[in-house]
């Protein structure tokens, strides 16, 4: 029993010391800011929402939506470059909304590349076979399973993964 009581001890020393590491990253959770600024930018919607939704500035650093805008002609595949004027309004309304909450050396360019976004979608809370369903097609589908995503509303208590 006293040995038992001891492991448990350490155990729990241990998972707090992992606790506190990973609270200095970047989680998901805590962003240091909200995942969605309370005054939106029309310019913005319109354009960064017009083929996915327009993921809100929250869910990456400011330096990996430099990286997005710097490279809107070869944005995944596709073509999604603006006017020089168009790009500058939303970096600087990306940038200035950005989490700054980063301590990973790589900012990725993806949101389904965080850490934080793997560590909240991992294959013991989610079937794997679900991200290739016809009805969420890729992990980027945020709003297939978080029906109002496009708010900032990521609440674990309102998802619903379709069939
Ligand atoms: C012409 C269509 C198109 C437009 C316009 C567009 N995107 Fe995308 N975007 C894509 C495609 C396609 C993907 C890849 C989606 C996937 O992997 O399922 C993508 C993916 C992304 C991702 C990565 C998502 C992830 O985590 O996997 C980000 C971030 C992103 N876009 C930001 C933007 C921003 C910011 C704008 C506005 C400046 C924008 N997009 C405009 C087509 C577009
Ligand atoms: C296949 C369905 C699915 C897709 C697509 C999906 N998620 Fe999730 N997400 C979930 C589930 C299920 C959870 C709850 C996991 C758990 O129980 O811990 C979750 C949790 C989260 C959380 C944590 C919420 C909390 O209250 O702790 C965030 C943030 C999040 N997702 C963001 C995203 C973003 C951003 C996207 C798109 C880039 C996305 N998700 C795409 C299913 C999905």
């Amino acid at each position: 029993m006293k040995l038992n009581t001891l492991w448990l001890l350490a155990a729990t020393a241990a998972l707090a010391t992992t606790a506190f590491t990973a609270q200095a990253k970047y989680n998901g959770e805590d962003r240091g800011r909200p995942v969605m600024p309370a005054q939106s930018n029309a310019q913005w919607v319109a354009e960064c929402g017009s083929c996915h939704m327009a993921f809100p500035p929250g869910l990456l650093p400011a330096a990996s939506w430099k990286k997005v805008m710097t490279g809107l002609d070869k944005h995944f595949g596709t073509d999604a470059s603006l006017s020089a004027a168009d790009t500058q309004m939303i970096t600087d309304y990306l940038v200035k909304h950005a989490s700054n909450r980063w301590s990973a050396n790589t900012a990725p360019l993806k949101i389904t590349d965080g850490e934080w976004f793997k560590t909240k979608h991992r294959a013991g809370e989610i079937d794997p076979a679900v991200w290739k369903r016809e009805s969420v097609k890729s992990p980027a589908n945020c709003m297939a399973c978080h029906r109002a995503a496009d708010q900032g509303d990521f609440d674990e208590d309102n998802v619903r993964i379709p069939k």
